[in-house]
């Protein structure tokens, strides 16, 4: 395929892949599209190891990095804050309530020793992302992304200084004209039909209004895309591309937990909600006991970014740990980040061949289209 984004940045498909498991990284480039690798978790260390395994195994195909690196958050006006800091602003009645919730489930305590601090904990100010960031440059990275505001302007200096082409996700319009204007290359128009942090808007409404103020800046579309008649709409819409979450979460070599992927090939469309009850910006996911118990009137208000994923954090590797076992309601309460095509996610494939059906059914509805007015 030629589009204006397999030309910038060497793909043979303009499919995009967000994905924390660098197996389905690794799998999406060598079919022919590019993994991002979502490293907002990672130690410097840790992404040094997975980026030179990727490496290894794509042979000089080109895969990404993507950071978060939102405009407001907790200690956002001080630089950021040490996580000693941020622990003592989660409230004692926060704490007391998720207690209560998982006791109410039978759920257990971690066993001892594997309490608080030892997790992969999100980070969100921009000093612990700059190592991040220095690693993926060194290890060639083809593309960076960032998501929850637009690049602080340190960070498309160095990417363009090395190269390697900025890409910015967008929920409305005005985030995208912002993203332009500090010299983003690639906006991501993503839809509220999106998997984890996402806006109030349509994909089919917000991606046609995204390429026309942004242009000639090229626009990938996200949210509501998993097969090649989703990927024909967003190239009809005016997109030069796809970017894809949800549907590599219940790919064979995706590392999402037994329980929840056994949730998801079961969903429904309709069984998605947007909730700030895991990081606390609205992000969508799989309801659940524990999205509900969130939206009850008892509830307390979820914290800002990052004291919500803090508190909730120990809680969500209690449930984890269990939600595949009988005997505990924690299958019940279990969840995680996922956008509404989790309705068409039905059986666990390869992720060669969710690339492969992608591009195969694109090409189908492209000659089908061509046929509606040839006259043939
Ligand atoms: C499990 C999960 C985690 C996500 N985390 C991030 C993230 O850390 N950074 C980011 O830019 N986007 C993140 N996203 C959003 C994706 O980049 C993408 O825009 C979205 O999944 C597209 O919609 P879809 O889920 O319908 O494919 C996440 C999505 C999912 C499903």
């Amino acid at each position: 395929m030629r589009t204006a984004l397999t030309q910038l940045t060497g793909v043979d498909f303009p499919i995009f892949a967000f994905t924390h498991c660098r197996d389905v990284v690794a799998a999406v480039t060598n079919a022919g599209g590019m993994g991002v690798l979502g490293a907002v978790a990672h130690t410097p260390e840790g992404l040094d190891v997975d980026l030179t395994w990727i490496r290894e195994q794509t042979k000089g195909r080109p895969f990404g990095v993507d950071l978060l690196i939102p405009r407001k958050y907790v200690g956002s006006e001080e630089g950021g804050m040490e996580a000693e800091s941020l622990r003592a602003l989660v409230p004692e009645e926060h704490r007391e309530w998720i207690d209560a919730l998982l006791a109410r489930y039978d759920v257990p305590p971690l066993p001892a020793g594997r309490g608080e601090g030892g997790e992969r904990q999100m980070r969100v100010d921009p000093k612990s992302m700059a190592p991040l960031i220095d690693i993926a440059f060194g290890h060639g990275v083809a593309l960076i992304a960032s998501a929850l505001g637009t690049p602080p302007a340190w960070l498309v200096e160095r990417a363009h200084a090395a190269g390697v082409p900025v890409a910015a996700l967008a929920g409305r319009l005005d985030h995208a004209v912002a993203h332009k204007e500090a010299g983003v290359d690639i906006v991501i128009a993503q839809g509220t039909e999106g998997g984890g942090h996402t806006g109030e808007i349509a994909t089919m409404v917000l991606v046609p209004q995204v390429v026309d103020a942004v242009a000639p800046t090229p626009v990938l579309a996200a949210g509501g895309i998993a097969t090649g008649r989703q990927m024909a709409a967003a190239l009809a819409l005016g997109a030069e591309g796809v970017w894809c979450g949800s549907v590599w979460l219940t790919t064979n070599e995706a590392e999402t937990s037994p329980a929840v992927k056994e949730k998801f090939l079961a969903a429904t469309s309709a069984d998605t909600r947007r909730s700030r009850s895991l990081t606390g910006k609205p992000a969508r996911m799989l309801r659940s006991a524990w999205t509900d118990a969130w939206d009850a009137a008892d509830a307390p208000a979820p914290l800002g970014m990052p004291l919500q994923s803090i508190l909730v954090s120990e809680a969500q590797r209690r449930i984890q740990r269990v939600a595949h076992k009988a005997g505990t309601g924690a299958r019940e309460l279990a969840t995680y980040f996922v956008g509404q095509v989790v309705g068409q996610m039905n059986e666990p494939k390869a992720t060669r061949r969710v690339v492969a059906e992608m591009v195969e059914e694109f090409v189908a509805t492209m000659e089908r289209l061509g046929r509606l007015t040839s006259g043939e």
